[in-house]
């Protein structure tokens, strides 16, 4: 196989463990904190986990270890998108394993959920893991999206266990993944089973964050290469100064990714999709927004600019979301082959015009004719409308064209308007960890195979205080029962961690909305450029500003 000189190069790199894990396995003892209790519905969390509700966090510190150390066989699962750093909580996991005894075992299990489910496995050697350290992907066993969460499911998933003496399982995954490994936890508990589950938190997304989860993994190298990019683009509309950009970023519905995209470049716009939700937001309001901004900037001789859109905006659109209600209910059942059958566009065109409310239609009219027809065509197999499909870069920008030759004719506006888009997303998923997610991973790994070997059940890894340099990362536990609270979802009650959307009061946020005025008006671009991995910490280790701007004191 050919590998790149980064691939060979980071191949080499030591990443950074903790202060208190780098003492050596023997050295580490537990240090128990106080019982927890769920952050909402303690009551209905508590009796849905009897057997793992309420237990303590826990953190490692020096000292003798007195866990047995007999033979250990662990199994292993990625599941869900990809992000940078998957490989490295696995190299993490089976260094810790093999250093503590080199008879452990660790088992793969490959394509995510599905693969438990199947008994589709890999037992890790060297050869094998020592091809993915410090590499991007999840390609050393795969991924996937199945969910672990029905009692038969868990039954089999138990018999698989069982089959090779599994010792406990790590799910590495986001916060529905998470769920799933507590409630996998509360049944191996609930019916004798000897194996543990333990969690790590992964998503670019950066949802899956709390008072424990300072941050997900992924999150840092995927806006960092987002901001690459974004910085990129700027520096070209600065040049040309002929375009303005519209680019979507991903992730799904929390902004975190577009405000983090943000504050490492410094756009002229980004929307941020809980605010807009906060507001109650129209399209119309937000197109004026940045219209307003196209329009000052061409009154400086301006005529580009760069604008950042998160993947989810539209659904916060309360107008939007009213509207995609009804085209659902329009077309449900035999009603959607009636509109199939409808030959023409101008035919189509009259039947939503008929069955959508007033108000309801006069948003849809407002969209551009691509975006109207991509509301009808393009829809998942219930019918519904895929609103994730939805090109919310082009629809922004048809809006401000349309807002702008308006302001034309009276006037206001005599500047020029080329878009351009974007959607930034799937190239970031995958790139080489940053350092920060490397030695995070790593550790990670490293923290759950601790947390086997003392025997804890129902926990996620936890890695803390990481504004500062790894050597004062704080290595532990916190059950997950703690982070949870009960939610309707698909029309039942059920326990689920709680995402992390952004908050309007929070300091990222705060310093956004301090600067944002200036920065749509005048040029303020940074440009950040690639993630560097050798050189100096100052370059080499930087944590997001979103991770500082909350650890600020
Ligand atoms: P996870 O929540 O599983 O970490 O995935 C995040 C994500 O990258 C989102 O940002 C995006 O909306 C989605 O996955 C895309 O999913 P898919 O890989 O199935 O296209």
């Amino acid at each position: 196989m050919t590998i790149s000189p980064l691939q060979k190069a980071r191949y080499e790199y030591e990443p950074k463990l903790p202060g208190m894990l780098r003492s050596g396995i023997k050295n580490i003892t537990v240090k128990e904190g106080a019982p927890t209790t769920s952050v909402a519905d303690q009551e209905a969390i508590a009796a849905l986990f009897p057997n793992t509700y309420g237990k303590p966090e826990i953190t490692f510190v020096q000292g003798e270890n007195t866990a047995p150390n007999e033979k250990k066989t662990v199994g292993v699962i990625l599941s869900g998108g990809q992000a940078p750093g998957g490989h490295n909580v696995i190299t993490g996991l089976y260094d810790a394993l093999k250093a503590a005894n080199a008879e452990n075992e660790l088992v793969g299990f490959k394509g995510g959920p599905s693969g438990l489910i199947e008994d589709d496995f890999i037992v890790f050697d060297d050869d094998y893991i020592n091809k993915y350290r410090n590499t991007g992907g999840f390609d050393i066993i795969g991924s996937g999206r199945t969910k672990l969460e029905t009692p038969e499911q868990f039954a089999i998933v138990d018999e698989v266990a069982k089959k090779h003496g599994l010792d406990a399982i790590v799910i590495i995954g986001g916060d529905d993944s998470n769920t799933n490994a507590a409630v996998l936890a509360e049944y191996f508990a609930a019916n004798g089973s000897n194996t543990k589950v333990i969690g790590a938190p992964k998503t670019i997304d950066g949802d899956l964050k709390n008072d424990d989860i300072e941050t997900s993994f992924g999150f840092d190298t995927a806006t960092k290469t987002y901001s690459e990019l974004v910085g990129n683009i700027e520096r070209d509309a600065n040049s040309a100064k002929k375009y303005w950009h519209f680019i979507k970023v991903m992730g799904r519905s929390a902004s975190h990714v577009a405000l983090e995209t943000a504050l490492e470049t410094q756009p002229n716009i980004c929307l941020i999709s809980e605010e807009v939700a906060a507001k109650k937001q129209s399209l119309s309001e937000i197109a004026n927004s940045i219209a307003d901004s196209v329009e000052k900037r061409a009154a400086n001789g301006d005529n580009f600019g760069v604008v950042i859109i998160p993947e989810g905006v539209i659904e916060f659109v309360p107008e939007f979301s009213t509207l995609i209600a009804e085209i659902n209910e329009l077309l449900a059942g035999a009603k959607a082959d009636e509109f199939n059958a409808l030959p023409t566009w101008k035919d189509k065109y009259e039947f939503i015009k008929n069955g959508l409310t007033p108000a309801s239609f006069e948003v849809f009219d407002i969209l551009p004719e691509n975006i109207q027809q991509q509301l009808f065509l393009e829809r998942d197999p219930h019918g519904n409308v895929q609103v994730s499909l939805i090109e919310s870069e082009k629809l922004f920008s048809a809006l401000v064209a349309k807002e702008l030759e308006k302001r034309a004719k009276e006037g206001t506006y005599t500047g020029k308007f080329n878009p351009l888009h974007h959607f930034l997303g799937y190239e970031g998923r995958c790139a080489f960890p940053s350092n920060f997610d490397a030695d995070y991973c790593y550790s990670l790994g490293y923290n759950a195979f601790l947390l086997i070997l003392n025997g804890f059940n129902g926990y996620l890894s936890k890695i803390s205080n990481l504004s500062e340099p790894a050597a004062e990362w704080v290595a532990g536990g916190m059950p997950i029962t703690k982070m949870m609270n009960m939610e309707r979802r698909h029309g039942e009650d059920k326990p689920v961690i709680r995402k992390a959307l952004v908050e309007l009061e929070g300091a990222p946020f705060k310093f956004f909305e301090a600067n944002r005025d200036k920065w749509a008006e005048e040029t303020c671009y940074l440009y950040p450029g690639a993630i560097q991995y050798y050189g100096p910490t100052e370059v080499c280790d930087l944590t997001t500003k979103t991770l500082k701007l909350e650890q600020e004191k």
